[in-house]
C-alpha cells in the first residue's frame, strides 16, 4: 500500500515542483527550500496555497497547478512530512567545512535554507502577506537589532510567537512564527541572531554619544 506521502512524493517530480523547489540536497534553487516546509507550515495553510497561490500572495510567480482534490491531499501530506529530516542525510548546508568559520555566511544560509525567508522574506524586503493580523504582513527583520538585545532575540526565536490578531473576532492567523528551539540547536540560533544583527540599517549604529 502507498501511502499518501508517496504518492505526494512522487507528484512532487510529476508536477515539476523540484525545477523551483529543493528538498534535501536535490531540486531547483530558483524558489525557497523546502526541506523544512512541514515544520514551519502547517496542513491547513500548506493546502491552502497548493489550492491557489495568488490567492494568497498577489504577486507571487508559482502558478495555480489545478491540482485535483486527491493529489492535493498527497502533496500536502508529503509536505507536512517534511521536517528537516532530508538534511541529516546530506549534512545541514551551513556546516559545509568551507564556510566553517565564516559565521555571517552560515548564518544567512540557515536563514534561507531553514526558510525565514519564505515568511520574512530576502532581507532588505520584507515579509509575506498573513491572515489578520495587523498590517496584514509578517514583519520584516533587518531593524530587529533596534528592538531587541541579542539574548531576546534569541530567546524570541527559539520559542516563537502566535501574532495577535487585527479583529479579535475575526480568524485565527493561519500562519505563526514556528519555536525553531525544536530543530535548531543553540549554536545555529546564535549565528541567526548575529546575521540578523548585522542586516540593522547603516547609520543607526554610529547614534550612541
Ligand atoms: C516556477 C517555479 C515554481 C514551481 C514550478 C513551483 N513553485 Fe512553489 N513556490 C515558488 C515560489 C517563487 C514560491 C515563494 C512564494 C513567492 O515568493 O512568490 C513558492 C512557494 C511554495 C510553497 C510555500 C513555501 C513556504 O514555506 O512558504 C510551497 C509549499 C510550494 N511552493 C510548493 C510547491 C509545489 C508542491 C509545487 C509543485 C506542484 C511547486 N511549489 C511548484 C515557485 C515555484
Ligand atoms: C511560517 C512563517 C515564519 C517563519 C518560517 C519564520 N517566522 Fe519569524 N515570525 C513569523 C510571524 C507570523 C511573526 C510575527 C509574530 C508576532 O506577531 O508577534 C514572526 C516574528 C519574528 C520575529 C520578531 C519580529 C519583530 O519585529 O518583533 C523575529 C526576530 C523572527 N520572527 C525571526 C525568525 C527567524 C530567525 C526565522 C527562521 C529561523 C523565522 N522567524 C521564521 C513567522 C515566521
Amino acid at each position: 500500500m502507498e501511502t499518501p506521502e508517496r504518492l505526494g512524493q512522487a507528484h512532487f517530480i510529476t508536477f515539476t515542483c523540484n525545477r523551483c523547489h529543493r528538498v534535501g540536497s536535490s531540486g531547483g534553487t530558483d524558489a525557497v527550500d523546502l526541506t523544512f516546509v512541514g515544520f514551519r507550515h502547517n496542513r491547513e495553510w500548506l493546502d491552502l496555497w497548493l489550492k491557489d497561490p495568488a490567492a494568497w500572495k498577489k504577486d507571487t510567480t508559482m502558478q495555480n497547478f489545478h491540482l485535483q482534490e486527491k493529489t492535493r491531499r498527497e502533496l500536502t501530506a508529503y509536505l507536512a512530512s517534511l521536517k528537516g529530516q532530508n538534511f541529516d542525510k546530506v549534512g545541514r548546508p551551513w556546516n559545509d567545512s568551507r564556510i566553517m568559520s565564516d559565521f555571517l555566511e552560515r548564518g544567512r544560509i540557515i536563514y534561507e535554507k531553514a526558510g525565514c525567508i519564505a515568511c520574512h522574506g530576502k532581507a532588505s524586503q520584507g515579509g509575506y502577506p498573513n491572515n489578520n493580523v495587523p498590517g496584514g504582513k509578517i514583519p520584516p527583520l533587518e531593524a530587529v537589532a533596534d528592538g531587541y538585545t541579542k539574548e531576546e532575540l534569541a530567546g524570541f526565536i527559539k520559542k516563537g510567537r502566535k501574532p495577535d490578531k487585527a479583529d479579535p473576532n475575526g480568524p485565527e492567523p493561519l500562519i505563526e512564527m514556528p519555536a525553531w528551539g525544536q530543530v535548531l540547536n543553540d549554536a545555529e540560533v546564535a549565528l541567526l541572531v548575529d546575521y540578523l544583527y548585522s542586516l540593522r540599517p547603516k547609520g543607526r549604529q554610529e547614534d550612541a554619544w
